[in-house]
């Protein structure tokens, strides 16, 4: 359907390719919930972390990284994903506590542990899709700890590069009850057409009430900040080039096409949060972070 044919699909799991970047997120949310004024908690992301080979030496807590805070990757980077982690775990709570959404889908979730750690309402159903290998990996840690999910919880490995829009109802989700999506860290990996199918289907599966957040990297920034130490320092500390593992192809408009379907959007950089909560990266020169867009949108009820 989409183009599967893409430079990233070489290494499957988190050994490497995109499956890696995983990992690197959950090594971030370690350092992030040992922080003493922390923004987000998860218990599981070290036990993630030290479980990889491709990991099992790199820092869960800033007392492990020998310049701390001034460390682009460990400090700055790191701190990114802990403002995103928690910003998107509020997003999630708001959508469900507030009224009748009762179904969570989490795209490429990764080693993402909600269903493990926040507090769902009763009857909460999580949809996890990610490639089967990463999926596989994250049962395995978490069998390990006899971890028990807050929430029914459904895995799909699906790629999501494929026709997945059958997947979800053929697993129990119902496309006339309201839905909240997550897209978290993922979109800038997969191929233009892959995006665009992906907001088709979020679309064509919400009901009226439905949200939906994801992420996004303006065009212009893919390529302009290669410079940018949290890139330079990913690549050399860890051997991941993430520019590598971007897709490059220009981007569709995915706000914009979510508001052509009658979605209300709202668009944030980052820093916006950083500023409500008083942590977090701010602007600085050549900053990979300066085209990192975080979308909020929601499906008007039916009247
Ligand atoms: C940076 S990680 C983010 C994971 C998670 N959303 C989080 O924030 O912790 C990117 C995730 O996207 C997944 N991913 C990338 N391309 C994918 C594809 N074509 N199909 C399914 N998952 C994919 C990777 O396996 C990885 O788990």
């Amino acid at each position: 359907m989409v183009d599967t044919a893409h430079r990233n699909t070489g290494v499957e799991g988190v050994a490497g390719g995109v499956g890696v970047t995983a990992l690197l997120v959950a090594a971030a949310r370690a350092i992030e919930t040992h922080r003493p004024d922390s923004l987000a908690q998860d218990a599981y992301a070290e036990h993630f972390v030290r479980a990889a080979p491709a990991s099992a030496g790199w820092p869960v807590h800033l007392r492990e990284v020998p310049d701390g805070d001034t460390n682009p990757l460990w400090g700055r980077f790191a701190r990114y994903f802990g403002l995103r982690t928690r910003v998107l775990d509020d997003f999630l709570l708001q959508a469900v506590h507030a009224g009748s959404v009762r179904q969570v889908v989490l795209l490429g979730a990764g080693l993402d542990a909600r269903a493990f750690r926040l507090g769902w309402p009763p009857g909460c159903v999580i949809f996890e899709i990610d490639r089967g290998e990463v999926l596989a990996f994250k049962h395995q840690v978490l069998g390990g700890l006899s971890a028990t999910p807050k929430a029914a919880r459904v895995p799909l490995p699906m790629d999501l590069r494929d026709d997945w829009a059958g997947a979800l109802p053929g697993a129990g989700f119902d496309p006339a009850a309201p839905s909240v999506w997550l897209v978290e860290g993922l979109l800038f990996y997969l191929p233009p057409a892959a995006e665009s199918y992906l907001i088709d289907t979020v679309d064509g599966l919400s009901a009226g009430g439905s949200a939906l957040a994801f992420e996004v990297k303006l065009d212009k920034d893919l390529l302009e900040y290669r410079d940018s130490p949290l890139y330079t320092s990913t690549h050399r500390q860890l051997g991941i080039d993430l520019l590598d593992l971007f897709d490059r192809e220009p981007r569709p408009d995915s706000a914009g096409d979510l508001a052509d379907k009658g979605w209300s959007t709202a668009v944030h950089t980052p820093f916006d949060f950083t500023r409500l909560h008083g942590r977090g990266p701010l602007p600085e020169p050549n900053d990979a972070l300066a085209g990192n867009r975080w979308v909020f949108a929601d499906k008007p009820p039916r009247t």
